[in-house]
């Protein structure tokens, strides 16, 4: 039995903020049922406020003891719940993690330094030795530099090997190196962690893990590169030959239209009918006229820069202006970009809904409603709303790049069949943006090649299948 501990700092259904939390929700569950009883896949993850009562009634006490971090002597409670056969450990703190926010307090570093060496200081209390510690992103780094600088040498921990998933290279925890001895311990391997004149904690898991690894193979690459990297590619390059990319799945039973209890009306591809019906409910719902000729084109984005704002907000008027749709906007973020999709609804209130919130549900019955999905992002280390998009049935207009450019393929015909699943375009240019959507809008006025094109896109089969017996493969590799 291989056994597997995932450490992260965010799992659906217990609390997430984003993409994350999705993967750390289902691969787990994915990779156990790959591994076919062969491998036990755990889960370490701080016990935060907004983790609900039903899910704490739930738990079992696994120990408390106080974890040292430098100078502080800090309580440690672990609890556990099992879910869809895989076991989470909750790590908690009131001080440290029951507040509003999972992120964005001013001591973020301590208190996922607390977590992560709470992960590692857990597993002798909870008697779990895993065969492999698996991190994700630099919430969790620091649990691969302990193990590897200053638990390694502990009989008990010493086998244990180590990979680091980067899930998005931009927020690497950067912190002045004064704290260095204060709160991280790691004044003895200031060089492991030190990088460009501070302390940077996803160089120094990069450094210790014995193997690295990103969402999508081609964010493999392009890390590698001075333009995705964010400083790191020199790190990355020197570290080649334990980096790889496995492609993101998503998961096929909360992501399921022939089952979805969330929307108004199931549907398959084959019986495409109850798909309309969800886009005239929303219609109603947000307000639009309710138009079943009209393309519905939808963004469920945060607003951030990185997602392709910009360009999106460079054509978007033109293409209201040159083409019959509607465009329904939802998500929250930098609040120029809020007031812009807001100014947008207010000069077409015919054709525009910017919905500036965060909510699953509607982005599920947005989903079943709409025609056409942009997701234009100027990088995207995988990107799982273009694969929900097309599970339910939505055409993807998506920009090369990352894990989009490894999930969808550009529309061309060939001898009367349709090749790719979905519109892309290579250069980050509104321009472009705005030829290929035109384009999606074409092909979805032509009722019989929309037919075709969406079986084919909601039959592209992006379950965690393939992906769990990959990472299967790579834990085997260690
Ligand atoms: C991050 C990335 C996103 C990826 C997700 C899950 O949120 O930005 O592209 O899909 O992590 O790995």
């Amino acid at each position: 039995m291989k056994k597997i501990l995932f450490i992260g700092s965010e799992a659906m259904p217990f609390a997430a903020t984003g993409g994350l939390g999705d993967v750390l929700g289902s691969l787990p569950a994915a990779i156990s049922e790959a591994g076919a009883g062969e491998v036990d896949v755990r889960v370490v993850m701080p016990l935060y406020r907004s983790v609900n009562d039903t899910f704490r009634a739930a738990m079992t006490t696994e120990a408390e003891f106080n974890v040292g971090l430098s100078w502080r002597s800090v309580y440690c409670g672990v609890k556990s719940l099992k879910k869809d056969g895989v076991t989470y450990y909750f790590i908690d703190n009131e001080y440290y993690f029951n507040r509003d926010a999972l992120y964005g307090s001013f001591d973020d570093g301590e208190r996922f330094a607390f977590f992560s060496k709470a992960a590692i200081e857990m597993l002798e209390k909870i008697d779990f030795f895993p065969d492999v510690v698996h991190a994700h992103d630099w919430q969790s780094a620091l649990s691969v530099i302990y193990l590897k600088c200053k638990y390694s040498q502990r009989p008990l921990y010493s086998d244990i090997k180590t990979v680091f998933t980067i899930h998005n290279i931009e927020y690497q925890g950067k912190y002045d190196l004064a704290i260095l001895a204060d709160l991280f311990e790691l004044d003895w391997w200031r060089d492991v962690v030190e990088y460009d004149g501070c302390i940077n904690l996803m160089k120094g898991a990069i450094v210790c893990a014995d193997k690295v690894t990103t969402v999508s193979p081609r964010y493999a690459d392009e890390i590698r590169g001075a333009e995705h990297s964010h400083g790191l590619s020199a790190i990355l390059n020197a570290n080649a030959n334990k980096l790889c990319g496995i492609l993101n799945g998503i998961d096929y039973v909360y992501y399921d239209p022939a089952k979805d209890d969330k929307i108004a009306k199931t549907f398959t591809w084959r019986s495409l009918a109850g798909k309309y019906e969800n886009k005239t409910a929303l219609q109603r719902e947000i307000g639009l006229p309710e138009r079943a000729d009209v393309p519905l084109i939808s963004i469920v984005s945060r607003l951030a820069a990185h997602k392709g704002m910009d360009i999106i907000s460079e054509m978007v008027y033109t293409l209201m202006q040159e083409s019959d749709c509607q465009l329904v906007i939802l998500g929250k973020g930098e609040t120029s970009y809020e007031k812009f999709f807001a100014d947008l609804q207010n000069n077409y209130p015919d054709k525009v809904r910017a919905l500036l919130t965060y909510d699953r549900d509607l982005a599920k019955r947005i989903y079943a409603a709409s025609d056409i999905f942009m997701m234009p992002s100027k990088s995207e280390p995988c990107g799982l709303s273009q694969m929900i998009a097309s599970r339910y049935g939505v055409i993807p207009v998506t920009r090369e790049t990352g894990g989009l450019y490894d999930s969808i393929k550009g529309y061309w015909e060939k001898d009367g069949k349709i090749m790719g699943n979905g519109f892309t375009f290579a250069n980050y240019s509104s321009y472009e943006l705005k030829e290929r959507t035109q384009a999606a809008i074409a092909l979805w006025s032509d009722e019989e090649k929309r037919r075709k094109l969406i079986g084919k896109i909601m039959r592209t089969d992006f379950s965690w299948k393939g992906s769990a017996t990959k990472y299967i493969d790579m834990y085997n590799t260690l």
